[in-house]
């Protein structure tokens, strides 16, 4: 899983991902605030719908792509196991992005971070202003469905927002460790604020959960 998390945005899946999920089923994860805690700022059919039917549906069907995995595996049929790979990134991809994003959620979020992730964002943004502006103008302009991303670059030690299309995951980003995702899917938004995704992404800043960000900064570190 770990391996995975850290190349999110890689061109492709290594087939441990395949030999390494062997060991375990997917499932989804509880979240740890109501449907509709989240209000006004995200609604709860949105919310219920997002959680209980778009990621049980990445889940069930990494799931199925991992059983098939591996079957391709025990035949030794390489072109199956190729040929298994975008779905297995999509789904995997879709599991970890929300599992993410639902922590980086909370009814007792918005405000700033604090400590040493503030600190962080002074010095790679400027401001925490420069930083919402920076990654709310990069997460508006994703062109369809995609993520905006915080992430953590292992090599230079700094923070870095990144942003990734659906079907076009930026290859420039491999390393990068997701600490803040934005989720421009349109299910994710549509249902409340219709198409005017700038709206939502100026409401997601009151419902971040700047502690979880910190947390996974301090993982990252290590
Ligand atoms: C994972 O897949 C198995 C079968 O492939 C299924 O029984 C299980 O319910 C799935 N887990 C979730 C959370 O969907
Ligand atoms: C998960 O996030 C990555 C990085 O933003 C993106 O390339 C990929 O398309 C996302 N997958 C899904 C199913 O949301
Ligand atoms: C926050 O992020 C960490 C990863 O660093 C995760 O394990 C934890 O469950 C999250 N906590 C909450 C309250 O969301
Ligand atoms: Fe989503």
């Amino acid at each position: 899983l770990t391996f995975f998390l850290s190349h999110l945005c890689a061109a492709t899946v290594s087939p441990v991902l395949g030999t390494v999920a062997a060991r375990w089923k997917h499932s989804l994860p509880d979240l740890t605030y109501d449907y509709g805690a989240l209000e006004p700022h995200i609604n709860a059919e949105i919310m219920q719908l997002h959680h209980s039917k778009h990621h049980a549906t990445y889940v069930n069907n990494l799931n199925v792509t991992e059983e098939k995995y591996q079957e391709a595996l025990a035949k030794g049929d390489v072109t199956a196991q190729v040929s298994l790979q975008p779905a297995l990134r999509f789904n995997g991809g879709g599991h970890i992005n929300h599992t993410i994003f639902w922590t980086n959620l909370s009814p007792n979020g918005g405000g700033e971070p604090q400590g040493e992730l503030a600190a962080a964002i002074n010095r790679d943004f400027g401001s925490f202003q420069a930083l919402k502006d920076k990654m709310s103008a990069a997460t508006v302009a994703v062109q369809g469905s995609g993520w905006g991303w915080l992430g953590f670059d292992k090599e230079s030690g700094k923070l870095r927002i990144t942003a990734c299309p659906n079907q076009d995951p930026l290859q420039g980003t491999t390393g990068l460790v997701p600490l803040l995702g934005i989720d421009v899917w349109e299910h994710a938004y549509y249902l409340q604020y219709k198409n005017v995704r700038p709206d939502y992404v100026k409401a997601i800043w009151n419902v971040i959960n700047w502690e979880n960000v910190s947390e996974r900064l301090q993982a990252a570190k290590k």
